[in-house]
C-alpha cells in the first residue's frame, strides 16, 4: 500500500555546501551562505506541498572539528541569518525551534535563538527545527538523563517523552543530499520508521523539482512498520508492552 498524501514530517541532512563553494573556486562559507537561501527556498516549498514540520541539520555535534575559520563563519552566518530571516519568517506563519546543546554556544547566538523562537511561538503553519549543535546519540542521552533525573520508569514512552523533538510525530521522510548515503549522527531515534532519500544534489542546488521527487518517491514506498502490507494498525496482535 502506498502513500497519498505528502509527507507530514520533513527531515533534511543539508550536505554539499563546500563542495558547491568548492567547484566554483569560491571559500566554503560561500556555499553555506547559498545554503542558507536552499533553506528558504525549501520551506517555503514544504510549505505549498502541505508538509508541517521541516527539521533540517544545520550544525552537528561533531562539526566543531571543522578549521576554525570555517566554525566561526558558521558562527557568524547563524547569527546573522536569525537577524535577517526572522522577520520574514514570523510574516509567513513558520514557528523556529531550535534543538540541540545550548551549552558552549556564544551569548550571540544563544540571544538570537531565543528571540527567533519568542517571535514565531506562536506560528503554525510550518514548524522548522533546526538542529543546531545537535547529535543523535547526544539527544538519547540526554533523554536518558532527564528520565532517570525525574525518577521514571525507562520505557520507550518516556523516553520518546523525553526527546528533543518530542513535540513532532517522529520524521517520514529523511533526505539527505550531496550523494552521500548515510545517517551521521542524525535523528537516531526518530528515523527508525522514517523513509530515506539520498539526492545527489548539492544542497544549495536542492530545489522544487528535487523535493517533488522526493515526495513522489515517499509516495510509492510501502509502510510497514513491522506490520505485513496491507494490514491495518487495529489488526495487529496483542503485544507485550515495552
Ligand atoms: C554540510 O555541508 C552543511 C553544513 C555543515 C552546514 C549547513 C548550514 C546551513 C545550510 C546554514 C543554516 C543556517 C541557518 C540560519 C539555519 P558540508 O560543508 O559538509 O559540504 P561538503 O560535504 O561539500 O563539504
Amino acid at each position: 500500500m502506498t502513500n497519498t498524501s505528502p509527507p507530514h514530517h520533513v527531515a533534511i541532512v543539508m550536505d554539499g555546501n563546500g563542495r558547491w563553494a568548492s567547484r566554483r573556486f569560491l571559500p566554503r562559507i560561500a556555499g553555506h551562505k547559498q545554503g542558507v537561501d536552499s533553506l528558504k527556498r525549501c520551506a517555503r516549498a514544504c510549505d505549498a506541498r502541505g508538509i508541517k514540520v521541516l527539521t533540517v541539520f544545520a550544525f552537528s555535534s561533531e562539526n566543531w572539528q571543522r578549521p576554525q575559520e570555517e566554525v566561526s563563519g558558521l558562527m557568524d552566518l547563524f547569527a546573522i541569518a536569525l537577524g535577517r530571516e526572522v522577520p520574514q519568517l514570523k510574516a509567513d506563519g513558520v514557528q523556529l525551534r531550535f534543538v540541540g546543546e545550548r551549552q558552549g554556544l556564544s551569548s550571540r547566538v544563544l540571544k538570537g535563538i531565543e528571540q527567533a523562537e519568542a517571535a514565531t511561538a506562536a506560528n503554525q503553519k510550518l514548524v522548522l527545527n533546526v538542529c543546531f549543535n545537535y547529535g543523535g546519540r547526544w539527544d538519547i542521552v540526554q533523554a536518558a538523563a532527564r528520565v532517570a533525573a525525574q525518577g521514571l520508569v525507562m520505557t520507550e514512552q518516556s523516553l520518546s517523552q523525553m526527546m528533543s523533538l518530542a513535540h513532532v510525530p517522529d520524521p517520514d521522510l529523511v533526505i539527505r543530499t550531496g550523494g552521500e548515503q548515510r545517517i551521521s549522527n542524525f535523528l537516531l531515534w526518530q528515523s527508525a520508521y522514517s523513509e530515506f532519500f539520498f539526492s545527489d544534489k548539492l544542497w544549495p542546488d536542492f530545489d522544487e523539482a528535487e523535493l517533488d521527487r522526493a515526495i513522489q518517491s515517499f509516495g510509492h514506498r510501502d509502510r510497514r512498520f513491522g506490520r505485513v502490507s496491507g494490514q491495518s494498525r487495529a489488526d495487529a496482535a496483542p503485544t507485550v508492552a515495552r
